[in-house]
């Protein structure tokens, strides 16, 4: 078994360590301040080429694999959470499912240009009361000659201001529960499809999320992803890989409030000695660099499982749910470390805090991974 990484991991761990060191961390604080989206910072992550990792070079993606999207992941997130689920949604939620479950056409019409950045894309499966229960979808897709035509309202939905493109999971067959539900490609600026103001949120506020509605809106049967009822299907194997995504978002923050908090506890005195050197703080700080250790063995081990083809639902499902929790756990004892000053917002601890909250609750609450991961470790009844 060997821990280090290759060459070419190394290259881009460097590359996008130092887009975030100079690009994203130096306005972090002011574009989470301003609840302002970071346009500038999403074009330079597609000239960068981490808007579609691991997309094939043949629909203008990085062609990389899912510890090379980790990696960059952790980076990104380190220095703005927010940037960092910007990017993760465009990846996994939207490109992963077109590369898994799209023909050929689909791929060049739709794929292509989120792959290489000109559009963004958003994943809209919640609805207001289908949040864990993912199958009890309301949003319907009736059959109007050789398309479809679809009303209803989807929640929180990620980019979804911004989206040019969307995965839309909606019932054609109620009658079949969680079998009669379809994913379609939905152009966003098209009739019947609608946005409402962005939500007013804890954290991670540069990036934007609303409320989808559509009003008689038609598809044609070439923007049906997969099977016609195969869409639970195309939904949870795309959260399968978007929670390695969110688990690699969460050790970034964890890693930018550990980072924050060494350096403060180096510098900060009291009673005549660094504050690093008395022993409360000092295990808090050994704690957060073993808890943030093992987050990233769980997320590196859930993106080589995928990277080997390998089913990896619970393995995805651990690294969110450890990785989210530490993520919360080394935020708040960052803010201890700080004392007062973590408690203010000319630090950056109270930030990743409350950036650190999110990852607990999308893309799977913590009660849903334990659902997966009991599911596979107990059995069905
Ligand atoms: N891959 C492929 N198929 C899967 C699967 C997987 N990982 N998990 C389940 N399935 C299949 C099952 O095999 C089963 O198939 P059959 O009927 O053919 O046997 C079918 O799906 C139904 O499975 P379950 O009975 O387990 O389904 P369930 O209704 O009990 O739900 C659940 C399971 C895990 C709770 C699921 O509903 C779930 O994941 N809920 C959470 C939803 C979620 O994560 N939402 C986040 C929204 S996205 C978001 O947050 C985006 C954003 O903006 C950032």
């Amino acid at each position: 078994m060997d821990f280090s990484l290759s060459d070419e991991h190394e290259a881009l761990v460097r590359m996008v360590r130092d887009f975030a060191n100079r690009e994203v961390k130096p306005i972090a604080a002011e574009i989470d301040r301003e609840h302002r989206y970071p346009a500038e910072l999403v074009a330079r992550m597609a000239e960068l080429g981490l808007l579609g990792i691991e997309v094939p070079p043949e629909y203008d993606g990085s062609g990389l694999d899912p510890i090379a999207y980790v990696l960059a992941m952790e980076e990104v997130s380190t220095a703005c959470a927010s940037t960092g689920v910007i990017m993760s949604v465009n990846n996994s939620l939207v490109c992963d499912p077109l590369l898994k479950f799209a023909t050929e056409a689909q791929k060049e019409r739709w794929l292509r240009p989120l792959a290489c950045g000109d559009k963004l894309g958003c994943f809209q499966l919640s609805e207001p009361n289908a949040g864990s229960d993912a199958a009890a979808q309301t949003t319907v897709a009736v059959r109007d000659g050789d398309g479809f035509v679809i009303n209803g309202v989807k929640n929180w939905i990620t980019n979804g201001p911004q989206a040019d493109t969307g995965i839309l999971f909606a019932m054609t067959d109620k009658e079949k529960g969680h079998k009669g539900i379809t994913a379609f490609i939905i152009d966003m600026n098209a009739e019947g499809v609608s946005r409402g103001p962005k939500d007013d949120k804890l954290g991670i506020r540069a990036s934007h999320s609303c409320q989808i509605f559509y009003t008689d809106h038609r598809v044609s049967a070439d923007q049906v992803l997969g099977e016609v009822g195969g869409g639970f299907k195309v939904a949870m194997a795309t959260l399968d890989c978007g929670r390695i995504g969110i688990a690699a978002q969460a050790l970034g923050i964890a890693r930018a409030a550990f980072e924050a908090a060494t350096e403060y506890a180096c510098d900060r005195k009291t009673f005549g000695k660094r504050i690093a050197d008395h022993q409360g703080i000092a295990f808090k700080l050994a704690d957060m660099a073993t808890e943030i250790d093992a987050a990233r063995m769980l997320t590196y081990r859930a993106a080589a499982m995928k990277a080997a083809g390998k089913r990896h639902s619970k393995e995805s499902a651990m690294a969110k749910l450890y990785a989210s929790e530490v993520a919360n756990k080394v935020a708040k004892d960052a803010i201890q470390v700080f004392g007062g000053n973590g408690y203010v917002t000319e630090y950056p601890v109270e930030r990743h805090f409350r950036d650190a909250k999110i990852t607990e609750i999308y893309e799977g609450t913590s009660e849903i991974q334990r659902v997966v991961i009991a599911a596979n470790v107990i059995g069905r009844r």
